[in-house]
């Protein structure tokens, strides 16, 4: 059985390397698409501190659609260029917002979420989805965390078979 250590000691960058190392640990033998997205969610919104969501967003045509994630009931279909996620999967870029008050068309799933950082997933230029993050706390994520999430989807479109999560 796979067994989460905690990652609390260190600089947040050894903590993000800790996390990849657990999750380069939990896709060595398993390579669905759908199982390491979930699990990926389940890793890391456990031991990512002030988050309110993680989640996953896959493409679908011309819209985004949600995916495995961790927190309250969310939107379900975003088009692209809406929102942070919409905005982030159609500029192909990781958009990190401070205050998601002050994003124009900021969707907002759950009234708690004050920052955001959507990371998109690009396999060889390709968008599949994106990876979004919401924290209850203004400012919550800086460099350290896009180039850990980063990492993060790095690993997992790398890990896993993706072409049954975006037909
Ligand atoms: N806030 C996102 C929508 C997704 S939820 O936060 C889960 C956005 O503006 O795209």
């Amino acid at each position: 059985m796979f067994v989460a250590q905690p990652s609390t000691g260190g600089t947040k960058r050894e903590r993000y390397h800790e996390l990849a190392r657990q999750l380069a640990g939990l896709f060595a033998d398993e390579s669905d698409g759908l199982a390491n997205a979930a699990n990926l969610t389940a890793l890391y919104f456990d031991a990512l501190p002030e988050l309110n969501w993680l989640g996953f967003y896959f493409l679908r045509g011309e819209e985004l659609v949600l995916g495995p994630f961790q927190g309250k009931v969310a939107c379900v279909r975003i088009a692209l260029g809406r929102g942070v996620c919409g905005t982030a999967a159609r500029e192909k870029r990781t958009i990190v917002v401070p205050d998601v008050q002050a994003f124009p068309g900021h969707i907002a799933c759950d009234a708690a979420s004050r920052s955001e950082l959507v990371v998109p997933l690009l396999h060889g230029g390709r968008l599949l989805g994106v990876l979004d993050l919401d924290s209850p706390r203004e400012a919550r994520f800086d460099a350290d965390d896009q180039a850990g999430l980063e990492a993060a989807v790095e690993l997992f479109l790398r890990s896993s078979k993706l072409s049954r999560l975006t037909p």
